[in-house]
């Protein structure tokens, strides 16, 4: 079983598509797969569908049709609890993700629901704290931080879970030049699964291998990062 599981990527799409009540649909169509390890940034202009996308990786949107897999497990309704102990997910608004009193009780509740003993937890939330830069906020109310600090606060909240597969929503917007680079040094010393949507695109060559560009719901390139974040028409098109 273990030896099955690990023969299939990480993250695959199978035609999916998506339509937002009301809306026009979202995903035209998207097939892709992540292997193991791979740093994935997701690029396209604002309304391209990549939040839409990644929501989709955990569950929080099920496809109107196609099908989305994680390590094999096609999400739906039933499988949720599963998925969601394999992905962590860092949403596009951090104030979606921050809900205790206390900074150290929203990094301690992702690990505190998975039944780890105490001091467990404990030095989980002290290795996120310190991979994300935030010590000092530990005893803070999440509601009265920056936004640069919610927003480094709500990447620990999923580090403290050691995910294998880690989807990020716009991790570097509003971050200083110093926070923005260290949190790009922590996210290439993890091993996990990367899918990054990112207007950022010097993150996207520090620190992917591969890129994937969607426009209208559709993917328009998938290639190697450095070759899609340097192709003029690319750029153009993305209005760099
Ligand atoms: N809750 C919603 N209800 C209806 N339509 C929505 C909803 N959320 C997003 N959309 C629409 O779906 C499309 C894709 O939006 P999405 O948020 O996935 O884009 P995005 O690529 O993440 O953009 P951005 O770079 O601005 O974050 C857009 O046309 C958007 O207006
Ligand atoms: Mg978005």
């Amino acid at each position: 079983m273990f030896y099955e599981m690990n023969s299939h990527p990480d993250i695959e799409f199978r035609q999916v598509r998506y339509g937002y009540a009301g809306g026009g649909e979202a995903l035209r169509g998207i097939s892709f797969a992540v292997e193991r390890g791979t740093k994935v940034a997701l690029l396209g202009p604002n309304g391209a569908g990549k939040s839409t996308l990644l929501l989709h990786t955990n569950g929080l949107l099920l496809a109107s049709a196609g099908e989305v897999l994680v390590a094999g497990l096609p999400v739906e309704s039933k499988s949720l609890a599963q998925v969601r102990r394999r992905v962590g997910m860092v949403f596009q608004n951090p104030d979606d993700q921050l809900f205790m009193p206390t900074v150290e009780e929203d990094v301690a509740f992702g690990p505190m629901n998975m039944g780890l003993p105490t001091d467990e937890v404990e030095s989980r939330v002290a290795a996120a704290m310190r991979a994300v830069g935030a010590e000092g906020l530990r005893k803070r109310s999440p509601m009265q931080l920056s936004g640069g600090q919610k927003r480094a606060v709500a990447l620990a909240t999923v580090l403290s879970m050691q995910p294998d597969i880690l989807v990020l929503d716009e991790p570097t917007s509003n971050l200083d030049g110093r926070t923005r680079r260290s949190l790009i040094d922590t996210m290439a010393s993890l091993s996990a699964t990367c899918l990054i949507a990112t207007h950022d695109l010097g993150m996207a060559r520090a620190l992917c291998d591969r890129a994937i560009v969607l426009d209208e719901g559709r993917i328009v390139a998938d290639g190697v990062c450095c070759d899609i974040t340097d192709n003029m028409e690319i750029l153009s098109f993305l209005g760099y």
